[in-house]
């Protein structure tokens, strides 16, 4: 019985330690080993290079055992170039030192996916009865790609992961637990199965952990690794609610699944205001060496490496690391990253992995002003319903009450101590939201200058709309466009008022899913010929649980405590794919991660909920460069007609197409001669598209009914042809195989497309079921 998170986060660059001191290495052996001999091997590797055992012994942090045959050892620079040079040795290469950092219940239900109640849909109960809610499958994790701070871990006390009515998990079940030190003590159960941390890499960086800041366990002092499990597994928990918004009934997509941890992600020191995390990469391999080992089924990762340029495969433990689970038949889910919406931002783009991007739900949390003007704004926030008369108070602009000697360009940051409370008491102050990194932080300063309100700007690099805060006071927050329009209002008069509503509305319409400004976007930087992200999920304001470690607002002056939580960021969204995972995983045990995968895409949908076609938040078309194939449908997902599958093999066969080698990331595997390699996609992307293009494809029927018909159906972008041969596949029997040739050529019209991809799909159709694959085509 399985049910395993593994969390990884997302990554900022960072920190760049001097060159002659000892540094962690990769070393990567080529010769397999059985297990009972591989630490000893690696053992005697650094003996030959170290002068005694005592200091190979000590310089050895971590094994890899399962994902492949190596280890991370302190080494000089010196040390490193005579081990490369031993026979058997693949691979030797210093850790990055860079930083990993992490970045509902509604969203379920949006999805077709209730898990109470009556519902309309019988159909959906039935999946979740089949598959026992996920129960006997092992779910690994993911964080946030920005620069907001994340990290791993679980609060395992939440009620989300009560183990009540659970059976033990199998005995087969091989993961264990780390149990903390001194007061904290953690503790498993048959919800949380399996629970490790991984300090040593970050140790060797950082010195010894802070205890007062971090738990020596795997106990969550940053709240998001708790809100990503909650939102796979998380079990169905009553009236949860962030300080009473968003209330409603709580509960995770495969509530029965069970939960393994594998913290890789502490908090730093010497932070400042706000908790700041990091996370390296020997650590990581060692995470997701243990989950491989383990057993895990599924995994969701959400690390990423942000805006840097694209490792090698073999320098990238994410790669590697999902690689190998993928080896082992582990799904990986990750997270696309929160870099957009520039253009080819995608983060985790590799084939063998998901790449999740985010969308909204239908429910948004609206607090809205009203200018004496009669001009109303509408704000967005996450903040509960202090109490405010729904009245008329005088409206500042931050910039116009500072104390004196602020710096004139942060003037309408209200930073610490900057406003003048004379200016200020009893005024809804307007505040620019700035570089600084709370927003909270904000707000308490216009409350610690005697305002009653805060009206938050946000920049235009946020696409407009920002992630919703939790103040400490009556406050909302406005577009970029809509706080230059009520500055200007208050320029313009000589008292400017305006009434800013009592209450934060949960509203449950609106046009949703939309693909959200934040989520980062192909073209995929590392191979644009594999189409990413590969799909969308909710991923905006998604309440779960939230760690009773950490404050609301994650900022270490915030003192406010909850049990849930109101969070936004590809890595809420990864964890709604990764339960669909476990839930097909539930109903064919047999079926691959590419096959699975396959499901999850070729199922999703296009429309939203206006019977429209999906956009961003503000109306433009969504192509695939922001969704992928569409929103996810994990009903229907459940039963996908035709899968697209791959195998390992067939990904180290693409790696030596790219031109890669395949030698340092699997010794055993010699590339085969084969001039026309096409990976078996499901979606397809050409760059550089000259004259005609040929790709091979093959669907698996698994359907029910042994005799099933599926006939091609192709909508391209304008100016390209796209036939397949054959046209029509005949299935005559369940598990068949069917090959099929794709022919697409640019014709007249086309010329457009050597500034920029063209969009459009290709499908199979049988009867009502429709096996869907998105392209996007260029000529440049
Ligand atoms: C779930 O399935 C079991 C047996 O397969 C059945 O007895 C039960 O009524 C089902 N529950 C729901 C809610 O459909
Ligand atoms: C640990 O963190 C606390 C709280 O930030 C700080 O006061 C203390 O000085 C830190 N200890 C060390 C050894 O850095
Ligand atoms: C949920 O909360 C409401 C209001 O606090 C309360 O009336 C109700 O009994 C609660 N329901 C449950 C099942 O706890
Ligand atoms: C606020 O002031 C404006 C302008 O005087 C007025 O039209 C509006 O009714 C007032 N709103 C309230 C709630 O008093
Ligand atoms: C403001 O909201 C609070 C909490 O919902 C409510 O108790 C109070 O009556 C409201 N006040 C006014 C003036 O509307
Ligand atoms: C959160 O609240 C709980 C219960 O009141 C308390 O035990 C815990 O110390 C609080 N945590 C923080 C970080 O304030
Ligand atoms: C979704 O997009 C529509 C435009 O298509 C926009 O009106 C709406 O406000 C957006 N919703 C959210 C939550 O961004
Ligand atoms: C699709 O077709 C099958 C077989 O004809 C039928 O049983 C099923 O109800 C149809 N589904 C929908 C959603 O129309």
């Amino acid at each position: 019985m399985r049910g395993v998170f593994a969390y990884l986060l997302c990554l900022l660059p960072l920190l760049v330690l001097s060159a002659d001191q000892k540094q962690v290495y990769i070393v990567r052996i080529r010769e397999q080993k059985s297990l009972h001999e591989i630490e000893d091997t690696h053992h005697s590797y650094l003996l030959s290079v170290k002068n005694d055992e005592g200091e190979a012994k000590a310089s050895r942090l971590y094994s890899y055992k399962y994902s492949f045959n190596g280890f991370a050892a302190e080494l000089t620079p010196d040390e490193a170039s005579k081990l490369s040079e031993i026979e058997g040795v693949a691979s030797v290469y210093k850790s990055d030192p860079q930083k990993y950092k992490l970045l509902t219940t509604r969203s379920w239900e949006f999805v077709g996916l209730p898990d109470d109640g009556d519902d309309p849909i019988p159909n959906r109960k039935n999946i979740l009865n089949k598959t026992d809610y996920g129960q006997d499958i092992i779910v690994g994790f993911s964080r946030k790609l920005d620069n907001v701070d994340f990290l791993l871990g679980i609060w395992p006390e939440s009620k989300s992961f009560s183990d009540q009515d659970m059976k033990p998990a199998s005995p087969s079940w091989g993961g264990v637990c780390q149990a903390g030190i001194y007061y904290d003590r953690f503790h498993c159960s048959n919800k949380i199965v399996g629970a490790r941390y991984y300090l040593k890499g970050y140790e060797k960086h950082y010195g010894r952990l802070n205890e007062t800041l971090e738990s020596r366990s795997p106990r969550d002092m940053i709240g998001h690794g708790t809100h990503t499990a909650s939102t796979v597994a998380g079990r169905q928990v009553v009236n949860a609610s962030l300080m009473g918004l968003a209330g409603g009934a709580a509960t995770g997509g495969a509530s029965l699944a069970r939960l393994a941890i594998y913290k890789v992600c502490w908090l730093v020191p010497n932070r400042e205001n706000s908790e700041e995390n990091a996370c390296f990469e020997e650590d990581i391999l060692a995470a997701i060496d243990d989950a491989i080992g383990d057993k895990v089924d599924v995994l969701s990762i959400s690390l990423g490496l942000g805006s840097s340029q694209p490792l090698p495969i073999e320098k990238d433990p994410i790669a590697i690391g999902a690689l190998m689970a993928v080896k082992n038949n582990i799904v990986v889910a990750c997270a696309a990253g929160n870099a957009g919406p520039a253009w080819e931002t995608v983060s985790n783009y590799h084939p063998w992995v998901i790449t999740v991007a985010a969308s909204s739900i239908d429910r948004d949390f609206l607090r809205s002003v009203i200018l004496a003007n009669g001009v109303a704004v509408i704000g967005r926030t996450a903040t509960p319903n202090y109490e405010l008369d729904d009245q008329n108070r005088t409206l500042v602009y931050a910039a116009d009450v500072v104390v004196p000697g602020v710096d004139k360009n942060l003037a309408a940051n209200c930073l610490p101590g900057s406003l003048a409370p004379e200016k200020v008491k009893g005024n809804i102050v307007v505040c620019m939201v700035g570089t600084m990194e709370s927003r909270i932080a904000q707000g308490m300063e216009v409350k610690r200058a005697g305002g009653v309100g805060l009206i938050l700007g946000n920049l235009p690099v946020m696409g407009d709309r920002a992630v919703y805060d939790t103040h400490v006071l009556p406050a909302t927050e406005v577009s970029s466009s809509d706080v230059l329009k009520i500055i200007q209002y208050i320029k313009s008069t000589k008292n400017p008022q305006a009434v800013l509503f009592n209450k934060t509305r949960t509203v449950l319409y609106g046009v949703a899913p939309n693909v959200t400004s934040f989520s980062s976007r192909g073209p995929n930087p590392f191979d644009p010929n594999i189409l990413k992200p590969d799909i969308t999920a909710p991923g905006l304001n998604i309440l779960a649980a939230w760690s009773e470690g950490t404050s609301v607002s994650g900022d270490v002056f915030d003192n406010r405590n909850v049990t849930y939580n109101l969070q936004s960021g590809t890595s809420m969204a990864a964890p709604h794919i990764a339960a669909s995972a476990t839930l097909i995983k539930a109903l064919h045990p047999d079926w691959s991660s590419a096959a699975i995968r396959s499901a999850i895409m070729t199922t999703a949908s296009t429309i939203n909920n206006q019977g429209s076609s999906i956009t961003d938040e503000h109306g433009n078309l969504a192509n695939p460069f922001m969704m992928g194939c569409g929103q996810f449908r994990p009903v229907e997902a459940a039963d996908p007609g035709l899968i697209y599958d791959a195998s390992y093999d067939d990904y180290l066969h693409y790696i030596c197409n790219l031109g890669g080698s395949t030698e340092a990331i699997d010794p055993s595997y010699k590339c085969p001669q084969e001039p026309l390699f096409n990976l078996n996609y499901p979606s397809l992307a050409i760059r550089g598209l000259t004259g005609t293009a040929v790709v091979n494809r093959r669907v698996t029927h698994v359907g029910s009914v042994a005799n099933t018909v599926y006939n091609f159906i192709a909508k391209p972008p304008k100016g390209i042809t796209v036939d397949a041969t054959p046209n029509v596949l005949q299935f005559q029997q369940v598990g068949q195989i069917l090959s099929f040739t794709l022919t697409i050529r640019a014709v007249a019209g086309s010329e457009y497309l050597k500034s920029y991809y063209g969009f459009g799909s290709y499908s199979w159709t049988s009867g009502n079921l429709s096996v869907v694959s998105p392209m996007a085509i260029s000529l440049k």
